[in-house]
């Protein structure tokens, strides 16, 4: 992760941008009672572990006996080094993911807080840093999810506990936040609720020369006339849209340019994006490619796992203004549910509606495990860890994971190992063996959340389906459904899982089929 994250910064290096990634700034973390080196990215239990405060939190029964440190606040602080007050720059703060709920302080003044562990959060902080009068110092103070979460549901809603009575403190409302689920105890997971910095965090600044910075991308490869849930055409070429969320102010008339290479690095293709349209925080275009191009991406056992190294320019004119690269394959994968045709039947196939994969119009099954969070803490989480794991799966002969709802969204870096092992990931957003509460603040979180999990991975070959949740039908419909009575419930269920996240996916991929439940 630390090799990925550092040619990102050469490369936007190379447009002068300043990028500090603060994983390299010397942190503390402060609790109730102690202050000991922290880091980023981390969690407070591990940097506890780290100073010799605590044991090993998974140690015999240290879950339990750790409980203080889930119940109290930990703040993180650093000054941030090499930072310019500069009165022509602009300064942002980017946390690829904050655990979970924060409040944020630069140079002694307010930034933020904020409430949701699964999307990016950033924030313009120009001002403060020009009129910082002390050192840079950015402190983030998290407080205790359990505690918090517990006051949210008791002081909001009146369906809570309407199950089977009264919950315990394990299980206590963990639907009315956005944090890992199974943070809380799950039948695999002890009941940690870890709270920190868990993704990388980055301090960017802008000037006249490079004014935009690319916060998230998104790149959807598709056939031609291809639509969501739907069998593509196979002979139609491939249709490569772009669409960049971008920090800053870009210039009017901006373009877009990409440049595939071929694993050994060569060109195959160096064009202008058509199409192109730029709003105040996205550019887009696209382009169609030759299918004769390029190679076809398969799962493990069924072919190769050809990858192109993709380079996108923003320009305006001649200059580059800001440049991403993603690796990038070329496949179609559908989860084919249409009714079972009469063709199917004289083969011997039962009517009713079909369940099945296809990738490259091939039907294939699908063989694979379940994957929960490798480790409660997933800061250390690591390339040897994921790899161990996935040379399990393809020398088991399986080609296809399913990655849980209720644990956390992957980094990309695991769906890049993925990409390369030919293991397909059936892929969930985090709701999971719960009724979710659904009112405007709540469909908001969602809303974002989604957006930006369904934008930041689609580039990867390895997406296989993006699901609504775990178990959420079947619980729904054992224990809180009423069917003379369906109601509120029926309703909100149908609002976040069948027009919410579905949309979230089909407004920003043709290449993807959803599903509302595993
Ligand atoms: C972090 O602390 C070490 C030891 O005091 C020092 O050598 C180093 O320069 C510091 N790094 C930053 C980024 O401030
Ligand atoms: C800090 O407070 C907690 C809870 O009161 C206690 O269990 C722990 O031992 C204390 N740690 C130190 C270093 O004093
Ligand atoms: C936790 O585990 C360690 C072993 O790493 C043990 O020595 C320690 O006493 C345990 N208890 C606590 C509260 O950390
Ligand atoms: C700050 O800038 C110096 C000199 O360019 C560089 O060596 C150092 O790594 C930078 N520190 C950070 C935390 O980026
Ligand atoms: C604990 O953290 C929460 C969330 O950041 C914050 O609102 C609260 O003020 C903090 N409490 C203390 C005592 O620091
Ligand atoms: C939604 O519910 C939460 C939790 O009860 C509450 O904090 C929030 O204010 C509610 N939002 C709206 C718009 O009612
Ligand atoms: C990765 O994590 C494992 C523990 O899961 C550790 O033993 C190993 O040293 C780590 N590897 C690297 C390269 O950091
Ligand atoms: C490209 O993706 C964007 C979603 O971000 C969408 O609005 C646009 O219609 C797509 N373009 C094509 C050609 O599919």
């Amino acid at each position: 992760m630390k090799t990925l994250s550092y040619i990102l910064v050469l490369a936007r290096a190379a447009v002068s941008q300043n990028v500090i990634d603060l994983g390299n700034e010397n942190w503390t973390l402060t609790g109730p009672n102690i202050t000991v080196p922290g880091s980023a990215p981390s969690q407070a239990h591990l940097d506890l572990f780290a100073a010799g405060v605590i044991g090993d939190p998974l140690y015999g029964e240290n879950d339990t006996e750790l409980l203080w440190v889930q119940r109290s606040n930990w703040t993180y602080s650093t000054v941030i080094s090499n930072l310019s007050q500069a009165d022509e720059i602009s300064t942002w703060l980017i946390f690829d993911g904050l655990d979970t709920f924060a409040s944020i302080n630069f140079c002694n003044q307010f930034v933020g807080n904020t409430d949701n562990q699964f999307r990016q959060w950033y924030f313009d902080v120009t001002n403060i840093a020009r009129s910082c009068k002390d050192e840079p110092k950015l402190s983030l103070n998290f407080g205790s999810a359990t505690k918090i979460v517990k006051e949210i549901a008791e002081n909001g809603d009146p369906l809570l506990n309407s199950a089977d009575g009264v919950p315990t403190e394990e299980f206590c409302c963990k639907e009315y936040m956005r944090k890992e689920q199974s943070d809380f105890g799950w039948d695999w997971a002890p009941k940690i609720a870890p709270a920190g910095i868990w993704q990388p965090a980055r301090s960017v600044q802008l000037n006249s020369a490079s004014p935009v910075y690319v916060r998230n991308a998104l790149i959807d490869i598709f056939r031609k006339g291809q639509m969501n849930n739907i069998p593509p055409d196979q002979s139609q070429p491939w249709i490569f849209n772009v669409s960049l969320d971008y920090l800053g102010t870009l210039p009017r008339d901006s373009s877009l340019r990409v440049f595939l290479n071929d694993a050994g690095g060569k060109s195959i293709l160096d064009r202008p994006l058509e199409n192109a349209y730029q709003s105040t925080s996205t550019i887009e275009g696209s382009i169609t490619i030759d299918p004769k191009l390029v190679d076809l991406w398969w799962p493990t056992g069924l072919g190769s796992q050809p990858l192109y190294k993709a380079t996108i320019k923003i320009l305006h004119g001649e200059k580059t203004v800001s440049e991403i690269h993603r690796r990038v394959g070329f496949r179609t994968v559908v989860l084919n549910l249409l009714p079972v045709t009469e063709e199917q039947q004289a083969q011997g196939i039962a009517p009713g509606s079909n369940f099945h994969f296809e990738v490259n119009g091939h039907e294939f099954y699908a063989k694979g495990s379940n994957l929960v969070p490798p480790d409660v803490f997933w800061p250390r989480v690591n390339e040897t860890k994921i790899r161990n794991l996935f040379e399990a799966v393809v020398v088991g002969n399986q080609n296809m994971l399913r990655v849980w709802s209720s644990g956390a969204y992957l980094p990309s870096w695991i769906y890049d190992i993925a990409d390369e092992m030919g293991i397909f990931l059936w892929s969930e957003f985090e709701f999971s063996d719960a009724e979710y509460p659904a009112n405007s603040s709540y469909l908001a979180q969602y809303e974002e959340e989604a957006t930006y999990q369904v934008r930041r991975i689609n580039h990867h070959p390895s997406l296989a389906l993006w699901v609504g949740g775990n178990e959420l039908e079947q619980i729904m419909l054992s224990y809180f459904f009423d069917p003379d009575n369906p109601g509120t419930l029926l309703r909100e269920y149908e609002h976040i899982f069948l027009e919410l996240l579905i949309g979230a996916v089909y407004s920003n991929t043709k290449s993807i089929s959803y599903i509302p439940s595993s």
